[in-house]
């Protein structure tokens, strides 16, 4: 069955935990809707783990509606995520014609960071469901280090993470908070929150799939468990063919037409 933003909402109340992973092409969504997760992110950590750019800020609504339709393809059941990219929300015309460019390319809610909600309500008013981001928020961000350990800036997360909730959005994803903080804003606020080092009181988790197989170790965040490691499988094999092409031993019989 696919998942919806009402399956997504109810999960709280049901204490049935989000699954949520990345996901920017096809074979990959074609591995996390196999593996029957809720939520697939097309996130903008794109332009890190697979374009190539410095930061996310380089991020494009190009790429992000080509690699939304690629993962589109790949997927049947779980609920597709988009995020919209740095100051593709300027203004909320912006905003919300870029929402339905993601959605036509077939994503089921974009996510946006930060505490923007006139821009929210706008999007939701044109019926696209929204994901919010509170926490650190990596497109305006100058430093990558926890926040909310000071007691005004935990304040100012919860503040956030209530005000998203209020202006309609049917998730929010905390991003590197300590845990006592997520846990109070999963206490506080009715809709789900997914955490990315924020600890295990979310009521979901999110991880950057490049991080959990380990197929990208440019920029490894603590929270970031691996649980495997593709890169060195993907290494392993390339070492593997170049040497038997250097040889001659590779095409054999079996791999050649006769
Ligand atoms: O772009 C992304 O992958 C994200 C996650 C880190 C939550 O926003």
């Amino acid at each position: 069955m696919k998942k919806t933003v009402n399956s997504i909402r109810k999960a709280k109340s049901s204490g049935q935990k989000i699954v949520m992973l990345t996901a920017y092409d096809y074979p990959t969504a074609l591995i996390l809707n196999q593996a029957e997760i809720d939520i697939i992110l097309v996130g903008d950590t794109l332009g890190m783990v697979v374009l190539g750019y410095e930061t996310t800020r380089d991020v494009t609504i190009t790429d992000m509606i080509h690699h939304t339709s690629a993962v589109k393809r790949g997927n049947e059941t779980c609920l597709i995520v988009s995020d919209l990219p740095y100051q593709s929300d300027k203004t909320s015309k912006l905003a919300v014609e870029h929402a339905n460019q993601l959605v036509s390319a077939g994503a089921d809610a974009v996510k946006i960071e930060g505490n923007k909600t006139n821009i929210i309500k706008a999007i939701i008013n044109a019926d696209i469901p929204v994901m919010g981001h509170a926490g650190l928020l990596p497109q305006t961000t100058e430093t990558f280090r926890v926040r909310g350990r000071k007691q005004r800036e935990a304040n100012q997360i919860l503040a956030d993470a209530i005000s998203l909730a209020k202006a309609g959005c049917f998730a929010v994803v905390l991003e590197c908070i300590p845990s006592p903080v997520a846990e109070r804003i999963t206490g506080s606020i009715s809709i789900p929150t997914i955490g990315i080092g924020a600890g295990a009181s979310c009521d979901g988790q999110v991880l950057v799939t490049h991080d959990l197989i380990g197929l990208f170790d440019r920029f490894k965040p603590s929270f970031a468990k691996q649980f495997t490691n593709v890169k060195k499988e993907i290494l392993r094999a390339t070492e593997s063919y170049k040497f038997e092409v250097q040889q001659g031993t590779f095409p054999d019989a079996d791999h050649s037409y006769k």
